[in-house]
């Protein structure tokens, strides 16, 4: 029997199969590669000694999804490929709204016809929108301020909507807080294509010397400094929260949603400061206008998480900083 890793050549699919091989779990990978590199592939395979299939196909093509679970005992699916870069699903909606949508409905259709109906799904904080008040909870309002955001609303409720119609069926959607950090062997991690919209990618590629300077969106915020606070988390934490989700689907069934964030938000300040402390580089700063669309505060209530999920994080900032570093400067030298 083996676990369905989609988007597992990505940043947190990634981390998920090495920690799911270190709990002895079969894995297959199906990734088409457009966010991501082989060489990924490979790297999950010398962190691990292991072996597995990888099937470089797209989701949405069912007679290719079709084959990967007729050539596997697929028992659960973790479906983490999709689109995500929020500025460009403003701009390119509909490819948005194809890809995203198009892969988790073609996807939950293969699952039925295989008899596989177990899936733990990548949500994201995105869905909360503009929250009135903090920490989050789950049964907060939810809303969507952008495309991508959007995808995730749907699908969500797509998902909610097939298990009421199928009681078998069993969805963990997990809410993703803003994830940051790599893998301690440095060589999987995250690396966006040309210039980092998020912050931890910025402020690694500023150390690098590959930028300049980082620009602090706003510090007129009401937050202790006046810049954005987030609820960052190390990106393995988030993968070890993958492995509880499944562990749930496999014994209950119906739809659930869990938030997966330390609970501790930080501003932009904070993570600079730490980042300049804990690795021992200079980060220049400049203060800029706001973002549009950004938010002062958001970070979670983790305790629907922690009771019955029995998941909590355990790394804190400084590993954070210092592993983002450690990837990032071992991939600019290769
Ligand atoms: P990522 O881009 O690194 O990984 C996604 C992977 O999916 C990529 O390797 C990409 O090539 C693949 N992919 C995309 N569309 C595909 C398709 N149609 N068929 C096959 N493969 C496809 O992103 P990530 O940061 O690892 O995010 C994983 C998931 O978590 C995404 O769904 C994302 O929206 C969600 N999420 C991410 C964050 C974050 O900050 N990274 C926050 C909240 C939610
Ligand atoms: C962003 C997305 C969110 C998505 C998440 C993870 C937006 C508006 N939101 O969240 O939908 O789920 O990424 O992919 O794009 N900052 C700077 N300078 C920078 C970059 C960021 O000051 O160069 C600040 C931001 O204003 C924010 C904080 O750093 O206060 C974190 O930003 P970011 O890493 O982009 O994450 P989110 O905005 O939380």
């Amino acid at each position: 029997m083996s676990i369905l890793i989609t988007g597992g050549a990505g940043f947190i699919g990634s981390h998920t199969a090495v920690e799911l091989i270190n709990c002895s779990e079969k894995i297959v990978i199906v990734d088409n590669l457009t966010n991501s590199n082989m060489q990924t592939i490979d790297n999950i395979k010398r962190i691990t000694g292991a072996e597995f299939p990888f099937y470089e196909y797209d989701c949405c093509c069912k007679k290719d999804m079709t084959k990967i679970f007729k050539q596997n005992d697929i028992e659960s699916v973790i479906h983490f490929a999709g689109l995500k870069a929020v500025g460009e699903s403003v701009e390119q909606p509909l490819k948005y709204y194809e890809n995203n949508l198009q892969s988790t409905l073609l996807l939950c259709e293969v699952m039925e016809e295989n008899d596989c109906n177990r899936l733990v799904f990548s949500s994201s904080a995105t869905v909360y929108g503009s929250p009135k008040t903090v920490p989050i909870k789950e049964n907060f309002p939810l809303s969507a301020t952008n495309p991508y955001g959007s995808t995730k609303l749907m699908i969500e409720r797509i998902l909610s909507d097939i298990c009421i119609s199928n009681p078998r069926f069993s969805v963990a959607a997990l809410r993703y807080f803003n994830p940051i950090g790599a893998h301690k062997s440095a060589i999987i991690g995250e690396l966006p294509n040309g210039i980092p919209n998020n912050l931890m990618p910025y402020i690694t590629q500023v150390a690098a010397g590959k930028l300049k300077c980082l620009n602090v969106f706003g510090n007129d915020y009401d937050t202790h400094d006046g810049t954005g606070v987030r609820d960052y988390i190390h990106v393995v934490d988030l993968a070890k929260g993958h492995i509880k989700a499944l562990d749930y689907a496999k014994n209950h069934s119906g739809y659930e949603t869990f938030n997966l964030g330390t609970g501790t938000g930080y501003s932009v300040l904070d993570i600079v400061h730490a980042f300049e402390k804990t690795n021992k580089v200079k980060i220049p700063y400049k203060i800029v206008d706001r973002r549009p669309g950004d938010i002062a505060i958001c970070y979670a209530d983790i305790t629907k998480s922690k009771k019955i999920l029995s998941w909590q994080a355990e790394l804190g900032l400084e590993d954070m900083c210092k592993s983002s570093w450690e990837f990032t400067k071992k991939a600019f030298n290769n």
